[in-house]
C-alpha cells in the first residue's frame, strides 16, 4: 500500500517537473550554461574527463588490440554542447580532424576566458602546440574551418554536414537521448562512417530534472505517450531504450554492438518502481535497471 502511494506521488510530482521543463524551454529555449569562473574550471575538467573516458572505453571495447586508437583519425561528435573544449583536447591528442554537429548553436556565447583557461590547462598537461590550437579555434569562431569543424544543422542532417568526408571515430556524450529520431541519426552517421569505424556513446537514460532524478530516476517512463508528448519539446528526453539503439545499429550495418552499464538502478528501487511504469516500459526487454549506458559498435 505504502509502495503504491509513493509511486502515485511520484507520478504527479513528475508531471510538475515535466511542466516546469516545458515552461523553461518556452521562456529560455534550449539550456545554455552560464560561465562563472568556477563553472569554467569545472567545464574544462569535464571536457578532459569525457575524452579520457571515451578513450578508456574504446580501449576496453577493442581489448587494447588497437594501439593508435585516435591518432590520425577523423572524429565526429554528435551533440557537443556549449563549447569546443572536447574538439581542442582531441586535436591536442593528434586526431586528424574533428567535426561536431549540433542542432542548437550553444557555443556562440562561450566567453574567450573559457578558452584561455582551457589552453593554460592544456599547456600544463601536455606538450600541445597551443598556437596551432588557438589558430584552429580562431578559424572556427570566425566562420571558417579546417581541422576543428563546428556545424549547426537545424534538421540535424549528418550526411549533408559531413559527406563526402569519411569518419573513423564517432563519439557522443549525453546527447542521443535528446535526438528527435535516433533511427535517422544512426542512418546518417552510418553513411559517413568508414569501414571499421568505431562508435562510442554515453546515453543518459534517466529523468533529467534535478531533484526527481535522484529520488525517482525512471520518472519519465511513468507516462503514456500522449501525456508525455504534451510536455515534450525539441531536446526533451526521447525515452529510447537500449534494445532500440541495438536494433537501429544492426539495421545500419554495425557489428560487435555492446552495451555497458555506466550507472544502474539499485535492486530495491528497480523492484519497487518498475511495475508502476507505463505498460510499454514494464517488459524485461526495456532493461529499466540501466540509468546510463555506454554504446560501442564497429562499422562493418
Ligand atoms: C545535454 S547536452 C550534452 C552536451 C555535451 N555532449 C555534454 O556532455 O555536456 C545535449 C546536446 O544535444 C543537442 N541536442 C538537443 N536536442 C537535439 C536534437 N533534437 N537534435 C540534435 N541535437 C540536439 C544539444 O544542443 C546539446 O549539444
Amino acid at each position: 500500500m505504502k509502495e503504491a502511494l509513493l509511486n502515485r506521488f511520484y507520478f504527479f510530482v513528475g508531471l510538475i517537473f515535466l511542466g516546469l521543463a516545458r515552461v523553461k524551454f518556452a521562456l529560455k529555449g534550449y539550456n545554455q550554461s552560464s560561465f562563472s569562473t568556477l563553472k569554467m574550471q569545472n567545464i574544462v575538467d569535464y571536457d578532459f574527463r569525457v575524452v579520457d573516458k571515451w578513450i578508456k572505453q574504446l580501449q576496453l571495447y577493442t581489448d587494447g588490440q588497437d594501439s593508435d586508437l585516435i591518432k590520425g583519425k577523423s572524429v565526429l561528435e554528435l551533440g557537443p554542447g556549449g563549447d569546443l573544449g572536447i574538439g581542442l583536447y582531441l586535436l591536442s591528442k593528434s586526431v586528424k580532424e574533428y567535426t561536431a554537429i549540433d542542432t542548437y548553436n550553444l557555443i556562440e556565447n562561450t566567453p574567450s576566458q573559457f578558452y584561455e583557461l582551457l589552453f593554460s590547462k592544456l599547456a600544463d598537461r601536455s606538450k600541445s602546440d597551443i598556437e596551432f590550437l588557438k589558430s584552429e579555434l580562431n578559424k572556427t569562431l570566425t566562420g571558417g574551418s579546417d581541422k576543428l569543424n563546428y556545424i549547426v544543422s537545424k534538421d540535424f542532417d549528418i550526411i549533408k554536414a559531413v559527406a563526402p568526408k569519411k569518419i573513423n571515430l564517432i563519439f557522443s556524450q549525453a546527447a542521443f537521448e535528446h535526438f528527435d529520431d535516433i533511427n535517422e541519426t544512426i542512418k546518417g552517421m552510418s553513411t559517413v562512417a568508414d569501414q571499421g569505424a568505431y562508435f562510442v556513446a554515453v546515453v543518459d537514460l534517466q529523468t533529467h530534472s534535478r531533484w526527481i532524478r535522484k529520488k525517482d530516476p525512471n520518472n519519465i517512463y511513468r507516462y503514456p505517450n500522449w501525456l508525455y508528448g504534451l510536455f515534450s519539446f525539441r531536446g526533451s528526453p526521447n525515452r529510447i531504450r537500449p534494445y532500440q539503439y541495438i536494433d537501429a545499429l544492426q539495421k545500419n550495418g554495425w557489428k560487435n554492438i555492446k552495451v555497458y552499464s555506466d550507472q544502474s538502478l539499485s535492486e530495491e528501487l528497480f523492484n519497487s518502481t518498475t511495475k508502476y511504469l507505463n505498460k510499454q516500459f514494464v517488459h524485461d526487454r526495456n532493461e529499466m535497471n540501466y540509468l546510463s549506458i555506454w554504446l560501442c559498435a564497429t562499422k562493418a
